[in-house]
């Protein structure tokens, strides 16, 4: 049986030592980081990652505000607001929920905030310096799963990685981030996606897999070799009534089969999404140290 690798665990070890480091910060007289998160309309997925993000700033003892819009608000408006927080020195990071209702260019978004304070790492800027290898803020879910894969003592140098999906916040720059030099780099990394032909023959040689498709159930037992470790990033809600909010969260990989090969598995939920957060965090902190920095140059 696999072992569970526990986002929850490494995440609240995270966020312990983030609170530590922001206690000292306000002894020292400094401001805590501060994250603001913009929410456009009710989608329930969204609003959930929002506020969970919102309450995980307050127990760390960052600031975090949540400025929301109804989903009528012009792309206007909204530049417009991006633009007055880019200019705030008191806000240290800041993330548009994607997605956005269709009126409103999500790259054009994502483009005006000022790659600083992009602590998702959606930014083109961020994005080529992660390309690069360069330092720059990594995006939070592909961040976190190396944090967790370096938690749990799983090495990714000279293994084949297998990443299923090729999405700019998930796929891509996973890809990215685990064929860098480095720690938790230097796998040598396939990308597969809806285009690819005969996809089992990829994952059955993967040391790691990395299901990011958005397909609930996709990743099944006969497609993975014994021994391998798999990372669940599937958020797809699937109707259950016998759940009280008449839906449950299921992972792209069918857990069952899987985990009876794999020797390492995340669950969904309690696997990726508690790192998405964590990773998000230490971004937040990253971006207040370089905030400073910036201001007593
Ligand atoms: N939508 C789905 N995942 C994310 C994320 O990590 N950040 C933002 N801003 N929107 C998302």
């Amino acid at each position: 049986m696999a072992t569970i690798i526990d986002g929850r665990i490494v995440s609240a070890a995270i966020r312990e030592s983030l609170s530590r480091e922001v206690q000292t910060m306000v002894s020292n007289g400094l401001r805590p980081p501060h994250l603001v998160a913009v929410l456009v309309g009710n989608d329930g997925g969204s609003q959930t990652y929002v506020g969970a993000k919102e309450k995980a700033c307050h127990e760390v003892g960052f600031l975090g505000t949540v400025i929301r819009y109804p989903d009528t608000v012009s792309e206007a408006e909204l530049l417009a607001k991006v633009d007055e927080i880019n200019q705030n020195e008191q806000i240290d990071g800041l993330i548009v929920q994607l997605p956005l209702p269709r009126h409103i260019d999500e790259n054009k978004v994502t483009l005006a905030i000022r790659p600083e304070k992009d602590v998702d790492g959606f930014h083109d800027v961020n994005m080529g310096r992660l390309a690069k290898g360069s330092d720059g803020i990594k995006p939070a879910t592909p961040y976190g799963i190396t944090l967790m894969l370096k938690h749990y003592g799983i090495a990714t140098e000279g293994k084949h990685v297998v990443v299923i999906g090729r999405s700019n916040i998930v796929g891509r720059p996973m890809s990215i981030l685990l064929s860098n030099a480095g720690e938790t780099g230097n796998a040598t990394v396939t990308v597969c996606h809806s285009k690819t032909q005969n996809l089992k023959s990829f994952t059955l040689q993967a040391d790691i897999v990395v299901a990011a498709l958005g397909k609930p159930g996709f990743l099944t037992g006969d497609m993975v070799k014994e021994g391998c470790v798999v990372i669940d990033v599937g958020t797809t809600r699937v109707d259950d009534l016998s759940k009280k909010a008449g839906w449950r969260l299921c992972g792209d990989v069918d857990f069952e089969s899987v985990s009876v090969k794999a020797s390492a598995i995340t669950p969904v939920p309690g696997g990726v999404g508690p790192m998405t957060i964590a990773g998000l965090l230490v971004n937040t902190l990253k971006a207040r140290k370089a905030n400073l920095a910036a201001r007593t140059a």
